[in-house]
């Protein structure tokens, strides 16, 4: 990238709406880095959470296309079968499975390895995509907070029983997480948001900024296993979550949205392009690495890091 290109690439960034827009994936893509090859994930092995819907369906897609067999990991086994319908429909050649595993749910995200572990033996790609911004405060079944439970605790969780799936391949991890999160300090106290009006963008933006710490944390713990971790951060895309949890951004920003291809892109791109490959840990945005904080007195205090990954261990039962 040039000077100039780079200049331009971060003034898109700080600007937030043209960057987030579907004008910073049209302007970025005419300099960005290459695309993986068309081959780049012939045999390879991804699984994917919240796969039917939104960016999760678009990146199935692009993954099958790129020759992956994929695992629709899905909470809903009739709403994956749909997608998986609609992808084949898209790429008849694709390998596609689907299973059902609430990421909420430490116990199905627990059956859910321990039966992918049983039948299958490298990981090459693992990506946390499933989301979710409830408008009220809610608990699962096992009494975590539901954003904490969905976005951090199931894919912690997840990640750390499929560590030797992922060793043996030498994969990697993505964390889709969210702008949302420039919102939001790490936040250690009150990690299951018991106190206090409950504020639903609030909770959504802490724990997508638990995940970027989550990403940075995995990625030092996995780096001897030769496994790659990033997080990004997909701008703004026309999705059913967006429609359904913001219908007025939606009404307002409809026609710059991206679409989910576009929002999709560098989920794809991470999990199959050779340069993420050679780092780890980094937080990406249209296939470059972007600050975590944009203020010096954001920046996230060590104990509340090593809290929340005490929180993650002590939440998941997890043997590490
Ligand atoms: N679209 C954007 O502009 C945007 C911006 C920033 C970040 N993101 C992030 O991108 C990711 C995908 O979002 P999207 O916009 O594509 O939304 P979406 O269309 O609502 O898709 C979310 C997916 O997650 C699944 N899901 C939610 N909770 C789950 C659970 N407990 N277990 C398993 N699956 C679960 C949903 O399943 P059901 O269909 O069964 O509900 C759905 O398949 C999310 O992590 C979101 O936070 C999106």
């Amino acid at each position: 990238m040039s000077a100039a290109t780079k200049v331009l690439d971060t003034v898109l960034d700080r600007a937030v709406v043209p960057g987030y827009t579907k004008i910073g994936y049209q302007v970025r893509s005419k300099f960005w880095p290459a695309d993986p090859a068309p081959d780049a994930l012939d045999g390879k092995t991804a699984v994917i959470t919240g796969a039917n819907s939104g960016l999760g369906k678009a990146a199935v897609t692009a993954l099958a296309k790129l020759g992956a067999t994929v695992h629709l990991v899905v909470r809903n086994v009739t709403k994956g079968e749909q997608a998986r319908a609609e992808v084949l429909a898209a790429v008849p050649n694709a390998h596609l499975e689907v299973a059902e595993c609430d990421v909420s749910n430490l116990a199905s995200v627990r059956a859910f390895a321990e039966a992918f572990t049983e039948r299958h033996g490298g990981l090459d790609v693992l990506i946390h995509n499933a989301g979710s911004l409830p408008p009220a405060r809610a608990e699962t079944d096992e009494g975590n907070e539901v954003t904490l439970a969905t976005h951090v605790l199931g894919p912690f969780l997840l990640t750390g029983l499929l560590r030797p799936a992922l060793a043996e391949a030498h994969g990697r991890v993505i964390f889709v997480t969210s702008g949302g999160m420039y919102a939001a300090r790490l936040h250690s106290e009150d990690p299951q948001y018991r106190h206090g009006a409950y504020k639903g963008g609030q909770a959504y933006a802490r724990t997508k900024r638990m995940q970027v710490v989550l990403t940075e944390q995995w990625a030092q713990r996995l780096t001897d296993d030769g496994v790659a971790v990033h997080s990004t951060h997909p701008g703004w895309a026309d999705t059913p979550g967006v429609t359904a949890s913001l219908p007025g951004f939606n009404k307002i920003m409809g026609p710059l949205l991206r679409s989910p291809e576009q929002g999709a892109d560098t989920i794809v791109w991470l999990a199959a392009a050779p340069e993420p490959g050679h780092s780890t840990g980094g937080f990406w945005h249209d296939r470059r690495i972007r600050p975590t904080h944009y203020l010096p007195w954001q920046h996230d205090d060590p104990q509340a890091r090593k809290e929340l990954w005490d929180l993650c261990v002590r939440e998941t039962g997890l043997v590490i």
